[in-house]
């Protein structure tokens, strides 16, 4: 079975699954913090040969992309841009109408949408200030590096996106950009996320002691696994489901586009955890294991209470025991995907549905609502 929910683009480094610590010896690992200047390389003259680069606690000029050494990294770059997308080119304007509409939806799938737009409007700046802040100057790979200023971008783009349907719905923007701090399902999640995103973001951290390794990649696990890989997936689940009843179809076409986005980067953020892992053996220990496992666990808790919380009642044909059902599943293949046993045994996806939406091919305009093209190259005068 081909169509996990997130396998847009295959995983082009598959490591053995599990058992990283069975593979001896361990790395020697950099006891020494990096000098900045590892940091770019710059000083080192030598001609740059793929065979020593690293994607952490790398010594080569990380200013020459090539010759490549991580292929994924750039093919994934590539297809980011190939699917390259604005907020404005969906038309929002029925949308517009069943929100002004008093019957045009329910109490409860109003709460959805808010709830939803509370959460998102406020995530992808975490995302992007964790990525340009703190993910960043950790990797030493530089066409890891040209992967996440692309992944920078479309988390501004998703931003802009949430932006795009407050305006556009007209909603209260105090009430929607506060509920990170306001509502305890939003801000519970928040909360989880904020001291791994400190962890890199915090201008003393270096890599370079298997300590400070292991918190780099912990860090990471919870960025792309945790929040991008189970986080989102309430909140995808709930607005593409009302777009598949023909509600709010402007904002559920913005969500599919953001879902593939998103799609890529688990899938970015997995191949670069599982490089690590490979390159630094050592970092795998059962103990570490353990500890993300039981990570992976608080964030499927935490996703629930939120799936709890904006879904009271039934609503949409969905109810929160399917997502206990779907977040256990999701968190199986989070597991498997970094190389751990599942959490779940034998859970299954209630939502098989949300593989097609996945699968998004740019030119299938699915809602069928688009009705801009971006300005491109063909606007410059030259006069
Ligand atoms: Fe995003
Ligand atoms: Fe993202």
């Amino acid at each position: 079975m081909l169509n996990f929910e997130d396998d847009l683009t295959p995983a082009m480094s598959q490591p053995p699954l599990g058992g990283f610590d069975a593979m001896a010896p361990a790395q020697a690992v950099n006891q020494e913090p990096i000098h900045s200047s590892a940091l770019t390389g710059i000083h080192d003259t030598r001609r740059v040969r793929a065979e020593d680069k690293r994607v952490i606690n790398g010594t080569v000029d990380v200013n020459q992309l090539v010759p490549f050494k991580y292929k994924w990294a750039w093919e994934k770059y590539l297809a980011g841009c190939a699917n390259h997308w604005m907020p404005q080119e969906v038309n929002m304007s029925r949308d517009i109408a069943t929100w002004k509409d008093p019957n045009g939806l329910t109490e409860d799938e109003r709460r959805i949408v808010m709830r939803n737009l509370g959460f998102f409007t406020t995530a992808d700046s975490l995302a992007a200030n964790n990525i340009v802040l703190g993910t960043y100057r950790h990797i030493t790979a530089p066409e890891c590096r040209q992967y996440l200023l692309r992944q920078a971008f479309e988390e501004a783009i998703h931003t802009h996106a949430y932006q795009y349907i407050v305006e556009s719905l007209g909603l209260d923007e105090g009430e929607v950009f506060n509920m990170y701090h306001e509502i305890p399902s939003i801000r519970d999640k928040d909360e989880f996320l904020i001291p791994f995103i400190d962890t890199l973001t915090n201008p003393e951290f270096r890599t370079g002691t298997p300590e400070n390794d292991q918190k780099l990649l912990r860090s990471l696990i919870v960025f792309a696994c945790i929040m991008e890989g189970i986080f989102f997936y309430v909140g995808f689940v709930q607005i593409l489901a009302l777009g598949r009843q023909n509600k709010m179809t402007g904002a559920a076409e913005q969500y599919q586009y953001i879902l593939r986005d998103e799609s890529m980067h688990l899938n970015f953020g997995v191949d670069l955890i599982n490089t690590i892992k490979m390159e630094n053996p050592g970092l795998w220990t059962a103990a570490f294991r353990e500890e993300i496992s039981g990570l992976i666990k608080k964030g499927v808790e935490l996703e629930y209470r939120y799936a709890e919380d904006t879904m009271p009642r039934g609503v949409l044909g969905l109810n929160a025991a399917q997502f206990k059902e779907y977040l256990r599943f999701i968190a199986n293949r989070r597991c498997q995907q970094i190389g751990l046993d599942e959490l779940y045994p034998n859970s299954t996806n209630p939502f098989p549905w949300m593989s097609e939406m996945i699968d998004l091919k740019k030119e299938k305009n699915f809602f069928e609502t688009r009705v801009t093209e971006y300005q491109t190259g063909g606007a410059l005068s030259w006069d």
